[in-house]
């Protein structure tokens, strides 16, 4: 008795504390951010009207001009999502030549959302974060969540696949990370820049169902769950206006609907006048020209939109000063929050924490295809003779792609990761084909013999027991680029030839492929094994070879289909006018049914499903149940599910869950994802994983109310380890 009450006075005491410490700190947080608000009502009567118009374009290609007098500092940025891009020059695109900004190459954005773990995805975003403090970096250009529509658009390897809902969760602990050290992380490219070709003009036309439901999630995620504190606008048009300045959803969405209070920065040169610039949400204008992408042009920047231009329209009071006011507390609001914050960290870079991070991403988010007859791992063998062929054994992968490339401390090639993991096996290699080196927006021929370089390849192939080719695609102009789009869906220079030459003299080949996108395979069936690696930045060798080796149990699962064709693909299925467009505008005809959810629907099989990943190991999924048979609106559907794994080896599996609704009034996707969860299980053992989904999830966009709609009815619980594997279909209904 006595010791229950002891133990109930504890508890209570502790109850209290923790009531009294968290409300402290809440009253804290507020005292603080109220000092923030009151700071800025302080300034703002301070500065003049040039001084405030000064702040909201640029001064040179990455940074803002701040006021000298008031010890106002400057605003620098710096590309990108996958690690902080190297000084560029003053007034032009070139390097600025410094040798302190080499730094760790984080793989890219497409790997982390194959990792389907948001853990790594929090500890991803806050090295990448020290990284940008260090290098006295305000705002990092990056996240980027743009949905993947098509393979061929450029730049899907810096997104985060084709499920809103993945996007979402791994895009919300990112940005926590990277602004733990005092960085505005500032997410882009809002919105619908979902292909690179025609990007500065097409105007894209989609309808609110899919615009709400797959095109806006991941930035609304971003903005309400990750507090981002900078979002750039799109280079593209939407419904007849550019993004950068757009009112639908600059000012209603992002701003009024979502309570957005940070900085809307354009994409570079995305803005196009001075008025919309002013009035339709744009805080801050960044770019090379005043002409929309014109060229460098000496201190042009008080030419732009938003210098002396919105100086004289404020001026002459054709708006008012309070629109110049809101943005620049918005602005003040950002500096207050990282280069004017005195309590940021000081950050740090290239450490071994880093590039652990960056190893730990890379493995967990390489995907194994294929193994036939258990290809991979492979052991490291004296006896074993292994032949890596491929141009991307041993190009640089951080090299290119646009405004994404970095300058690695060191980039282990596969190559090299390859050596160092297997010191007993003979390493042959052969690079097979050429390609030029990665300039923007330029084909380069390549230099070498093309046919020398077969010939030898296979003359390599030949007097090795296993070959590893190591092709894909890379960051060179119509590859994975930005600035334009791939123009094939097959592999490019000539490798599949030089696949099937190579099978002519050795049928036991691996293929090692490096992309951001998906390739076309008519050349599967000639390989045994199969792995997508990404682009994994300073680590990828030693990434490659870990998963090769069998060190570590593949895990990765894929973030985006891949369709057998590419008209399999729903914007292209429906032509021209969905996929490229005509120049003007595209229309987004598939509607919601973007990636799998088109392939369910319709029932076309695809080469490799959303989600789907092998493992070393098997994993089976038993006792699988909700937690109830009905549910209302407020409810979470409680998801459990045991996972076996009766294999070898110890490893990770994807627990994912998908809802549809099997009779509705609106047009449904046959199932959507709306949990997911990662469980490390040692070989010969269990665990039991429980995924939570918000019954308010189920809701579709309801255009005849313009708001989210929750049917009632049955809906249908599919439980697999990919879009195309279900082990288990649960009915429930909402009552
Ligand atoms: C890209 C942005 C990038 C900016 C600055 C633009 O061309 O679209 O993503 O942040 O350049 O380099």
């Amino acid at each position: 008795m006595k010791n229950t009450r002891t133990f109930l006075s504890i508890a209570v005491i502790s109850f209290l504390f923790i009531l009294f410490f968290n409300t402290e700190i809440r009253s804290q947080e507020n005292t603080a951010h109220k000092t923030i608000e009151q700071k800025i009502d302080s300034i703002l009567p301070l500065l003049t009207l040039e001084e405030k118009v000064a702040m909201c374009h640029a001064q040179s290609k990455f940074s803002t001009k701040g006021v000298e007098r008031l010890g106002i500092p400057e605003i620098w940025m710096a590309d990108g999502p996958h690690g902080v891009r190297a000084e560029i020059s003053w007034d032009d695109w070139a390097y600025a030549g410094w040798t302190n900004d080499y730094i760790t190459a984080f793989p890219a954005l497409t790997c982390l959302a194959a990792t389907f773990n948001p853990e790594i995805s929090g500890k991803y975003g806050f090295s990448l974060g020290e990284e940008a403090r260090y290098r006295k970096k305000d705002v990092l250009l990056g996240p980027g969540v743009n949905i993947y529509r098509t393979p061929l658009n450029g730049r899907n390897f810096e997104y985060m696949g084709e499920d809103p809902f993945l996007a979402s969760t791994l895009v919300v602990p990112y940005i926590h990370g990277v602004q733990k050290n005092g960085v505005a992380a500032c997410v882009k490219h809002f919105a619908l820049n979902n292909q690179e070709h025609w990007r500065d003009i097409i105007n894209v036309e989609v309808s609110d169902r899919a615009l709400y439901e797959i095109y806006l999630p991941a930035f609304k995620a971003a903005v309400h769950d990750g507090g981002a504190w900078a979002i750039m606008g799109a280079y593209n048009k939407f419904r007849g206006q550019y993004c950068c300045h757009n009112e639908l959803l600059l000012n209603k969405i992002l701003k009024t609907d979502w309570n957005f209070d940070g900085v809307v920065i354009s994409d570079w040169s995305g803005a196009h006048t001075t008025m919309e610039s002013a009035l339709y949400g744009l805080d801050m204008e960044m770019g090379t020209g005043t002409d929309g992408l014109g060229t460098t042009t000496d201190s042009y920047y008080d030419n732009y939109y938003l210098a002396n231009p919105f100086l004289e329209i404020l001026k002459k009071g054709e708006i008012p000063e309070s629109v110049v006011d809101d943005k620049v507390r918005r602005i003040l609001r950002l500096m207050f929050r990282t280069n004017m914050n005195n309590n940021k960290p000081l950050g740090k870079m290239n450490t071994k924490d880093h590039q652990e991070v960056a190893r730990k991403v890379a493995t967990e988010g390489i995907v194994l295809l294929k193994n036939k007859d258990g290809f991979f791992p492979i052991k490291d063998d004296k006896d074993l003779t292994i032949a890596v062929i491929g141009e991307n054994a041993t190009r640089s992968m951080t090299a290119g792609g646009g405004s994404s490339e970095l300058k690695p401390k060191f980039e282990i090639s596969p190559l090299e990761g390859i050596r160092a993991r297997f010191k007993n096996a003979t390493i042959l290699h052969a690079m097979g084909y050429e390609t030029g080196p990665s300039v923007y927006a330029q084909v380069l021929a390549p230099t070498l013999d093309l046919d020398s370089l077969k010939v030898n390849a296979i003359e390599t192939a030949k007097k090795a027991d296993i070959v590893l080719f190591v092709g894909g695609l890379n960051k060179s102009h119509l590859q994975d680029c930005e600035g334009d789009d791939r123009q094939q869906f097959g592999l490019p220079f000539g490798q599949e030839e030089l696949l099937n030459e190579i099978y002519k003299v050795n049928k036991n080949i691996g293929f090692i492929l490096l992309t951001g996108n998906a390739v076309e395979m008519p050349w599967l069936d000639k390989v045994n094994g199969l792995m997508e690696t990404w682009y994994l930045g300073s680590m990828a060798g030693h990434a490659i070879a870990d998963v090769i080796s069998g060190d570590v149990n593949p895990s990765g699962k894929l973030p985006f289909t891949f369709p057998a064709k590419l008209n399999d693909n729903a914007a292209h299925y429906f032509g021209e006018s969905s996929y490229p467009g005509d120049g003007i505008n595209q229309y987004y005809k598939e509607d919601i049914l973007v990636g799998y959810r088109w392939h369910d629907t319709k029932k076309i099989k695809p080469l490799f499903a959303f989600g789907y990943g092998l493992s070393y190991t098997t994993f089976n999924f038993t006792d699988v149940k909700a937690d109830k048979k009905t549910y209302t609106n407020n409810d979470n559907i409680v998801i459990s599910c045991k996972v076996d794994n009766v294999g070898n080896m110890n490893g990770s599996e994807v627990v994912q869950v998908y809802i549809g609704k099997s009779k509705s009034k609106v047009k449904r996707a046959l199932k959507e994802l709306k949990g997911f969860q990662k469980v490390f299980v040692d070989s010969g053992k269990n665990k039991t994983v429980q995924i939570d989904i918000p019954v308010s999830s189920l809701a579709f966009y309801d255009e005849s109310i313009s708001d989210w709609n929750l049917e009632k009815g049955e809906y249908i619980c599919y439980i697999g380890n990919a879009a195309d594997n279900i082990s288990k279909k649960i009915k429930i209904s909402i009552k």
